[in-house]
């Protein structure tokens, strides 16, 4: 894909960044992942998101976007999926090495550290697409300096689309520095809804049928647990149902609390 850009430095187009595309990685049909350059004055919270995009005639064609990598990182990444008739996604997916994908400079976002009151495990939801602010917190030393352990869920419908989180984890464990930090105290939980797999069915059941707590080791509970929920909307509404039933309070970056949501965003 060739982007027109103006040549001066930074690159920008329209007022926009535009950032070199350092890696694509397509995960299934429907997923894939890329990197790019980050400017040195890009700051962000691990979790935030920003407004990234392409070129699109007079006016760029901007969407949210979670940060999938770390804020030490000194790559920005993104896990996207491929909608076929999206507006964005459609072409992004087109998106090769040394391409130029535009950003806006000012990310933002609830599922951050900020927006949690103290707790000793934090549990972080997520469903397809979702999975992409918490590759950012796990990989997050202040994670594991705010927290005893940590849980992650992933469910999707199929088993492919699992890979990326699989493959982060074991990232971590093959990494020195991550995984001293990390210290065994990272759970991977990975599901799927509409495939046969080791591990099946919604969070949500697991949630309420002790599932959940068999296999991370507690029950969840306002006492002791933090939690961050990211997926469609009704997964959000459906977990914060549960935390609520629980005795937690939503939290937000002017007022921590006990969870935090925010939408997987999509085309
Ligand atoms: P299911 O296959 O039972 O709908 P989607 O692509 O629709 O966002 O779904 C991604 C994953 O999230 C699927 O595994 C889906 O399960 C699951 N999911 C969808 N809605 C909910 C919900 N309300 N609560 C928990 N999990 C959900």
């Amino acid at each position: 894909m060739n982007v027109e850009l103006n040549v001066e430095t930074p690159k920008t187009y329209r007022g926009v960044d535009a950032l070199r595309v350092l890696s694509v990685r397509h995960w299934t049909d429907y997923t894939f992942s890329f990197t790019c350059e980050r400017p040195a004055s890009f700051r962000f919270r691990s979790g935030e998101f920003a407004m990234i995009g392409l070129p699109n005639g007079d006016k760029p064609l901007l969407r949210a976007y979670s940060i999938a990598s770390p804020n030490w990182h000194e790559e920005l990444e993104f896990y996207s999926i491929k909608v076929a008739d999206g507006p964005l996604t459609s072409r992004l997916q087109n998106l090769a090495v040394g391409d130029h994908i535009l950003i806006r400079p000012k990310p933002v976002g609830t599922l951050v550290h900020d927006a949690l009151i103290a707790g000793k495990r934090l549990v972080l939801f997520s469903t397809g697409t979702g999975i992409a602010p918490f590759a950012s917190i796990i990989r997050d030393p202040e994670t594991y300096e705010k927290f005893e352990t940590v849980v992650l869920t992933h469910t999707c419908r199929e088993v492919a689309e699992l890979d990326y989180g699989k493959h982060l984890f074991a990232e971590i464990q093959q990494d020195e520095l991550l995984s001293e930090m990390v210290d065994g105290r990272l759970q991977l939980i990975s599901t799927t809804t509409r495939e046969n797999s080791e591990h099946m069915g919604r969070m949500t059941d697991w949630l309420r049928d002790g599932r959940f707590e068999a296999a991370t080791g507690a029950a969840l509970g306002a006492a002791d647990d933090r939690v961050m929920i990211c997926g469609s909307m009704a997964m959000l509404q459906d977990h914060k149902a549960i935390c609520e039933a629980r005795g937690m309070d939503e939290g937000s970056n002017s007022a921590p609390g006990a969870f935090v949501i925010e939408k997987a965003f999509v085309d």
